[in-house]
């Protein structure tokens, strides 16, 4: 057989090719306009092809080519600040050959192959080499150092190194064995890049966002889903992560799910600034952009494209947070391609094998000892968009019995307008366990308690609720009403967090231990002022009290806390001696 062969059967993105000799996973050129596909099914001579482009108006009998490799990203300095297609082609390129109108079979490289690069390099004639090691550097952007390292698998002893300007593809370092090696390496998407050992999480990614640091907190190298339904708050809350998390490298991956979803993100992101740096956040910033015109099997290779760009990053020892918005639009390309090849369908239509393509996305997270000997990690946030937000369905449980956290978005607290709506008595991370000495470390001693307190209360309040709703509040010992106020406060002032306010939107961990510890601060005053006479209605209604919760959006509020908390303290206890 030869690497050509002729079109035989087209169904929508899944076309089948006879007389072609192909291997799994070959990258081939269909029809007279070379389309992008990927083998992935094999029948004898009949290979099945998943079509990346649009498949409208091709034929059978019309050609098919072999290329021989398999779908891989470019990887290099030029990745930042880039948007992509699911198969890595820029847009801004895209749109330059074809205008706003999509044709096919455009080529595009994942990064400019012509500019030039002042490269470091760090390795020198000599020096002994190995698979990953990093041979020299580039300042990509300006907050982000670009380690050029060697692709894995290749070692040696270094023949010579120069630094200089550079294009991507001119060899920067040669190993006395005659091996060039270029700033760009090619990795395939679907083989996860290698480290040398998987570590135990033990530090937050902190995001800034007072729910998820403080009960539910998520490690740098951990896996969280966001399920939730329409218009719950998936976008907002993956775009605040996207923004304010403290990762070093942001890869977004949107499939937008209304019409002008993802234009907006591409319009809004160019614009933003890193609260961290004061520099653009697309700098630190790889985005993959699914729109809904884009063929289904170029999103269902969107993922992959987004975390091997992750792992790469990794590799040079950042941390890297990777949000994909919305994992459930991948899962229903996989089940149109699925559908397509005829496949015996499992649930609800999905393929069989959606929980192992699900399991080996979320494995791709972690913390790591790279091949560099460094540190790094990707840490991945999936939004989960199940249909009237049911979580029976299959994507929203293949993606629960693997992520350690969820985060699980409330259609009534958001009609509610409680946003973030993320329900806390339904939520959990398995993560406190083994970050808990890192908040005792590094913000306070008593973190984890002050945690369990506050949570605690949330659950009594849930069981008070429940008395409340049969009896009506008056029927409750006073002390209880107290408990219900302070979960109030809870809710209010600490959980709900507006994305849109410029001060608000994000808190830093250590200003929401200091809220959280005013909480509790808050009914211990109170508790003793009643225990003196005073009311619970004159404790509630202190102006320090409105004060230190309005406070928050206001500019410095770090600052001032503590004597806004020892101001209510004072007029609480007045209240006991005005009765
Ligand atoms: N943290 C938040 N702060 C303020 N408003 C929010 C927040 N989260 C969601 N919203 C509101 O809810 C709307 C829908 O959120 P969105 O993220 O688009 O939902 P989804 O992606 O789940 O469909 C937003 O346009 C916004 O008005
Ligand atoms: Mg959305």
């Amino acid at each position: 057989m030869s690497k050509e062969g002729v079109i035989y059967r087209i169904s929508g993105p899944v076309v089948t090719a006879t007389g072609m000799s192909a291997a799994m996973y070959n990258i081939v050129r269909v029809g007279n306009e070379g389309l992008m596909g990927e083998v992935i099914e094999l029948h004898g001579d009949k290979a099945v092809i998943q079509v990346y482009e649009d498949t409208s108006g091709i034929r059978p009998g019309e050609p098919v080519v072999n290329t021989g490799e398999t779908l891989s990203v470019a990887l290099g300095p030029g990745l930042l600040t880039e948007i992509y297609d699911g198969i890595q082609r820029p847009l801004a390129t895209l749109e330059k050959v074809m205008g706003s109108f999509i044709s096919r079979g455009v080529d595009a490289d994942g990064i400019n192959m012509e500019k030039k690069w002042a490269f470091e390099a760090t390795v020198s004639a000599g020096d002994e080499v190995t698979s990953g090691q990093v041979i020299g550097t580039v300042q990509e952007t300006d907050t982000i150092v670009h380690k050029v390292m060697l692709k894995p698998g290749v070692s040696g002893v270094v023949k010579s190194a120069k630094s200089g300007e550079f294009n991507v593809t001119e060899t920067v370092c040669t190993l006395e064995d005659g091996t060039e090696v270029q700033m760009m390496q090619k990795w395939p998407v679907r083989t996860p890049r290698p480290y040398k050992q998987k570590y135990a999480p033990d530090t937050p990614l902190i995001t800034g966002m007072r729910i998820l640091d403080f009960l539910f907190p998520l490690a740098k190298g951990g896996a969280a889903g966001i399920p939730g339904p329409f218009g719950s708050g998936k976008t907002v809350t993956q775009q605040s992560l996207a923004k304010y998390s403290d990762a070093q490298i942001v890869v977004y991956i949107g499939c937008g799910e209304r019409g002008n979803e993802m234009t907006e993100v591409l319009d809004e992101f160019p614009h933003l600034i890193d609260p961290n740096t004061g520099q653009p956040l697309m700098n630190r910033t790889v985005m993959i952009a699914n729109t809904s015109n884009m063929p289904v099997a170029a999103r269902e290779a969107s993922v992959y494209t987004g975390i091997t760009i992750a792992e790469y990053f990794r590799d040079m020892g950042y941390d890297v947070a990777l949000m994909a918005d919305s994992t459930s639009r991948w899962a229903e390309a996989m089940r149109e391609i699925s559908s397509r090849l005829e496949e015996m369908p499992g649930e609800e239509g999905y393929p069989a094998y959606l929980s192992s393509r699900l399991a080996e996305f979320y494995e791709r997270a972690g913390r790591v000892e790279t091949m560099d000997g460094g540190d790094g990690s990707v840490t991945v946030i999936g939004a989960v968009s199940p249909a009237g937000g049911d979580i029976s369905e299959p994507v929203s449980q293949g993606t629960l019995r693997i992520v350690k956290v969820f985060w699980g978005l409330d259609a009534r607290l958001a009609r509610q307008r409680h946003f973030p709506a993320i329900n806390w008595l339904g939520s959990y991370s398995l993560y406190p366990q083994s970050l808990n000495q890192w908040f005792r470390d590094n913000i306070a001693q008593d973190f984890p308690e002050i945690r369990t307190e506050i949570s605690g209360l949330l659950q009594v309040e849930a069981e008070l609720q429940e008395i409340v709703q049969l009896v009506g509040s008056d029927a409750l010992p006073t002390d209880q009403q107290l408990t219900l106020e302070v979960a109030r406060m809870i809710r209010e002032y600490f959980l709900q967090q507006n994305a849109f306010h410029e001060v608000d939107a994000y808190s830093g961990i250590e200003q929401q231990y200091k809220m959280a510890k005013a909480i509790l601060t808050f009914r211990d005053a109170a508790t003793k002022a009643m225990a003196a006479g005073g009311l619970l209605e004159d404790v509630v209604n202190v102006q320090a009290r409105t004060d230190l919760m309005r406070g928050r959006f206001e500019e410095g509020y770090l600052g001032k806390i503590d004597a806004l908390t020892e101001a209510m303290v004072s007029e609480i206890a007045d209240t006991a001696e005005e009765n």
